[in-house]
């Protein structure tokens, strides 16, 4: 009796432990966990491009010389080598291949596939070498290829998406202007939590869409140029084409990427539509006027300092104030959007103030776009023990190598005439490139 007890109790441990490890090591499709998430996985393997070769963007741009240069200056084309992702990517809370599949979003810029997690956690994901990994095109972050290149799911060759026609490419070509669109959405417009303190939170598509705005995202970010969509040598007609330098807030991943900002179709999107000192108050008026979306629209931690400094007949500062539009999330122990100012498409943020009693001759009004704060990167630096050469060294110098704000709009009222002078925003740009910090 004692013994069919005993033995009972081996065969229920053994089951126990088998049915546990089973559990814990099976290998869930990443469909089942993310079901319905472009972001879950990255495109399949790009064969070769006929009458191209690999579909870097080195090897498109042998052509598209022009396009290529934009696109090289692009946020885009730092989605890697950026040094504040790279530093984020490095913690060992960081779901480093959901990060991947949206930063380097092709198959082939990745060392390894992965066939599945295991039990479904997507800290433990099953991976396995990738032949066709090429470490040039990694480099690239969000490459030609992540809008433009597709495998035929007949031929299972590549081919290239175009959106204009009637053009004569060396390389297949099938036109859907809609889906090249479209693609924006994939990557910009997704609210999704992982776990308590990581959460991804862009609604730009979604905002867009409120305003029934007949814009669409490239109208803006990337504006039309007549040009030849190929280097001139090649003898092709002139055409509408599109910048491809991807221009958002005005703050570049390098210092010496400023001077392309304007070029490139920089343009705040809020205007200083007001500002007066009348009847011991002082009313600014801030419209978003040239974004159909929020602003701020992307990474919550980015917002607008406002700043207006009184200054006597001197010319020195007497008075100081301070004001952000921005979200506010508290990231422990559970994240959470505990404030939101930002200003939607059209509208006006008012920032009314009483007026000094201080001799006050001038106002300067200075609003910049500030994309990271001086106490984040001074954590990053500390905290860059996680990572390896080269970006280890980079997190140290990060308040050297990385653009952490942008002054977009300054003006000087004078109180007695009650006019208004406005900074030239190609001045302000050659100031940008100078500043360091927030
Ligand atoms: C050997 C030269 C060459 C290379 C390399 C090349 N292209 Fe092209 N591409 C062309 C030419 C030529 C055209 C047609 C231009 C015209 O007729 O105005 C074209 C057209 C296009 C178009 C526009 C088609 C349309 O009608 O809208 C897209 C998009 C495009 N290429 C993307 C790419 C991408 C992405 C790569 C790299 C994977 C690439 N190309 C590599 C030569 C090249
Ligand atoms: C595969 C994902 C993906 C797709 C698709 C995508 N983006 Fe992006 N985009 C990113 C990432 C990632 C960044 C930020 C990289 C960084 O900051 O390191 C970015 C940055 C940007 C920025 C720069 C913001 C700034 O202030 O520097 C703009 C503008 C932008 N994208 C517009 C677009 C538009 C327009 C489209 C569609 C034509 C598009 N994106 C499609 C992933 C994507
Ligand atoms: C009517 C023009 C317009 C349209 C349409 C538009 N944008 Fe913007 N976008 C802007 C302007 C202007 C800015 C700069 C805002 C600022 O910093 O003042 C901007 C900024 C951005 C930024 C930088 C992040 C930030 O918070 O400022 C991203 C990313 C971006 N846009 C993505 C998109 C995407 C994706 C779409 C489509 C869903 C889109 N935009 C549609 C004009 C536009
Ligand atoms: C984030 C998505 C995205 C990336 C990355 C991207 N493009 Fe485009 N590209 C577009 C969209 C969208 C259009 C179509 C715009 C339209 O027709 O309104 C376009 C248009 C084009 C065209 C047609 C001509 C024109 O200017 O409209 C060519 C050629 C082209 N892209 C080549 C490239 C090359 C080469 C690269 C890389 C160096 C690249 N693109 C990177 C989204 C992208
Ligand atoms: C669904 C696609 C997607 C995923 C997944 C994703 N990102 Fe991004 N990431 C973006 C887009 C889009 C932007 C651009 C937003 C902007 O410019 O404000 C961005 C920007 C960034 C930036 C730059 C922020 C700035 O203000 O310059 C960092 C850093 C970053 N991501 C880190 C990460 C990390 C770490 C992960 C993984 C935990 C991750 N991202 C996962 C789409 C994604």
């Amino acid at each position: 009796m004692k013994r069919n007890l005993f033995i009972l109790l081996l065969v229920l441990i053994v089951f126990s432990i088998g049915g546990f490890l089973y559990l814990n090591q099976r290998e869930v499709p990443i469909e089942q966990v993310f079901p319905g998430k472009i972001w879950a996985k990255p495109i399949e393997n790009l064969p070769d491009l006929k009458g191209v070769g690999a579909t870097t963007a080195k090897n498109c741009g042998n052509c598209h010389t022009e396009i290529y240069e934009e696109w090289q200056r692009s946020t885009h084309a730092n989605a890697l080598t950026d040094i504040q992702f790279q530093s984020e990517l490095a913690k060992p809370s960081s779901p480093k291949w959901i990060c991947l599949n949206c930063h380097i979003p092709v198959q082939n810029q990745r060392e390894t596939i992965i066939t599945g997690l295991r039990n479904g956690d997507y800290f433990r994901p099953v991976e396995i070498p990738n032949p066709n990994f090429n470490p040039d095109m990694k480099e690239e972050g969000v490459t030609c290829a992540t809008c433009h290149v597709r495998v035929d799911s007949q031929t299972k060759e590549s081919y290239v998406i175009g959106g204009t026609g009637g053009t004569s490419p060396p390389h297949p070509i099938k036109i859907d202007r809609k889906q090249l669109l479209n693609r924006c959405y994939d990557c910009h417009n997704e609210t999704y939590t992982l776990n308590e303190s990581l959460v991804c939170s862009f609604q730009t598509g979604t905002e867009l869409q409120a305003t029934h705005s007949s814009q669409t995202c490239s109208s803006c970010h990337q504006p039309e140029v007549r040009r030849s969509f190929v280097k001139t040598s090649l003898n092709k007609p002139i055409r509408t084409s599109h910048k491809h330098g991807f221009i958002g807030g005005g703050v570049p991943k390098r210092f010496d990427l400023y001077p392309d900002q304007i070029r490139l179709g920089y343009k705040p999107g809020i205007v200083l539509s007001r500002l007066k000192v009348e009847n011991e108050t002082i009313e600014i008026e801030i419209k978003n006027k040239n974004a159909d979306h929020h602003v701020t629209t992307g990474d919550p931690e980015r917002f607008y300092r406002l700043s207006l400094v009184g200054l006597d007949f001197k010319g020195n500062s007497i008075f100081q104030t301070e004001t952000t539009i921005g979200q506010e999330w508290s990231w422990s122990p559970q994240a959470k959007k505990v404030n939101d100012t930002r200003i939607p498409s059209g509208k006006v943020y008012v920032w009314k103030l009483k007026q000094t009693d201080l001799p006050v001759v001038s106002y300067l009004f200075q609003a910049t776009h500030v994309r990271l704060k001086n106490v984040t990167s001074d954590y990053m630096s500390l905290s860059s023990g996680y990572l390896t050469s080269p970006y280890k060294e980079k997190v140290e110098k990060i308040k050297e190598l990385y653009p952490h704000s942008s002054l977009v709009i300054e003006s000087l009222y004078h109180v007695n005439t009650k006019s208004r002078k406005d900074t030239p925003l190609e001045d302000l740009f050659k100031r940008n490139a100078e500043r360091k910090g927030e």
